[in-house]
């Protein structure tokens, strides 16, 4: 399985990730991007029909700001 998050602290809202993944990511009102299917806490795993999707945007991040893990993220405080 496949789990990932969005940097919110480095994503500079550039808008590629919903592009290339609109059923993964979504922005908030400034514009920065997070996972709507878990609240961007990486701890659900992704749909595997989404799997692509989330390659694609997580090649197409020029930050590096999506995370991706093969298994749960720590909750992070933030
Ligand atoms: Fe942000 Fe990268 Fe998406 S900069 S808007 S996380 S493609």
């Amino acid at each position: 399985p496949k789990y990932t998050l969005v940097d919110q602290d480095t994503c500079i809202a550039c808008g590629a990730c919903g592009a290339a993944a609109p059923d993964l990511f979504d922005y908030d009102e400034e514009g920065i991007a997070y996972n709507m299917i878990d609240h961007n806490t990486g701890t659900v795993s992704i749909p595997e029909e989404l799997e692509e999707d989330l390659e694609d945007a997580y090649e197409g991040c020029p930050t590096s700001s999506i995370k991706v893990n093969q298994q749960a993220f720590e909750i992070r405080s933030s």
